[in-house]
């Protein structure tokens, strides 16, 4: 271990950005199976606000005070006892367990399963960029809708931090993808593959017909205006809320819910189409660890184009 105390951004009870409190606390302890990680930069997603608002209290059970930030790249600062496949100084990304602490903070103590080889390409910003959104687009295309070549995909808000990868992913299994932005974002969401771009506040996506998949991204209206578009056999993905399944049984469709889970194997999958140039990765914009608040605003506005980073330095 290289430092007994750490610099670190936690809450100590739920609220709105004023509970993030940078303080100095211990380095964590690691179990057996864990290695501990020097975060060089973690990204903020919306998740973390609504955890520190207390949105997700029931679900996950917190105990406070709590790290938040669960998207980092960094470097293996020690490992333990029964880690054998990682060493001190590999650089490794993880989208780690939202059980447990997080990556706002200098070091954090994660499973080693959690962990991947970092895209040599990129940088550690660009890096933490990539797991949780890259994971989420994923889970919800491949593993839950079965994405397939010639499938038509609408993914509701493309320039999004899940957006961008789910764009390029639907796109690299040979989909047809649809999407929905701003239009300052149109350009943007093009350049990432989009065949058909509409803007919502333009055009009227619920008039569309015959989509294989549907990526709601965006819960509430969207969510429910969503279904008619399908085609009889689709299948509806939402990670914001649970579809009805009465409804989806009316619409002769099929739906489900995808809670983002840490996967070493798809995040070293991730890593190589990154390498190979098959895979980019976007940022919006890039914040000190001690400017959390602002990081935490940025995300807020539900406007940023691709990640929002936090640099934790050398
Ligand atoms: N279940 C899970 O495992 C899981 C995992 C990751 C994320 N999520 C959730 O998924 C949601 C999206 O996450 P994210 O990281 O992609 O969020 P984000 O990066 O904050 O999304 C911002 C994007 O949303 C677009 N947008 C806003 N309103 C829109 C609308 N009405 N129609 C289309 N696009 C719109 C914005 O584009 P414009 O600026 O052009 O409006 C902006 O580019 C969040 O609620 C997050 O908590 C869930």
């Amino acid at each position: 271990m290289t430092n007994k105390t750490m610099q670190a951004v936690q809450i100590n009870r739920y609220g709105n950005a004023d509970v993030l409190s940078l303080n100095t606390i211990a380095v964590p302890e690691l179990d057996a199976n864990q290695v501990l990680v020097k975060v060089k930069a973690a990204a903020v997603n919306p998740v973390d606000w609504k955890v520190r608002e207390g949105y997700l209290e029931e679900m996950m059970g917190h105990e406070l005070p709590l790290i938040l930030g669960w998207d980092l790249a960094g470097e293996i600062a020690a490992t333990g006892a029964d880690v054998t496949a990682w060493s001190v100084g590999d650089a490794v990304y993880s989208r780690p367990d939202l059980a447990r602490n997080g990556a706002y903070a200098e070091y954090i103590a994660i499973d080693a399963n959690e962990i991947a080889a970092k895209p040599a390409s990129l940088s550690w910003e660009e890096s933490a960029a990539v797991p949780l959104t890259s994971l989420t687009a994923w889970q919800a295309l491949h593993d839950a809708a079965q994405l397939k070549a010639g499938d038509k995909v609408l993914i509701h808000a493309g320039s999004g931090g899940v957006g961008v990868f789910a764009i390029q992913l639907a796109k690299a299994v040979g989909a047809y993808v649809l999407t929905t932005c701003s239009a300052k974002n149109i350009d943007f969401v093009k350049s990432l593959g989009a065949d058909e771009v509409l803007d919502y506040r333009e055009q009227d996506f619920s008039e569309l017909r015959d989509i294989d998949v549907v990526f709601d991204t965006m819960g509430g209206e969207i969510l429910s205006n969503s279904w008619q578009v399908l085609k009889k056999g689709g299948v509806l993905v939402s990670i914001v809320e649970t579809p009805s399944e009465d409804i989806a049984k009316k619409h002769g469709v099929s739906s489900t819910f995808v809670f983002v889970q840490p996967n070493h194997d798809q995040l070293s999958d991730i890593a190589a189409l990154i390498d190979d140039g098959k895979l980019t990765v976007h940022i919006d914009s890039t914040f000190a660890l001690a400017d959390v608040k602002q990081a935490h605003a940025r995300s807020e506005t539900g406007r940023a184009r691709g990640k929002i980073i936090l640099t934790l330095g050398e």
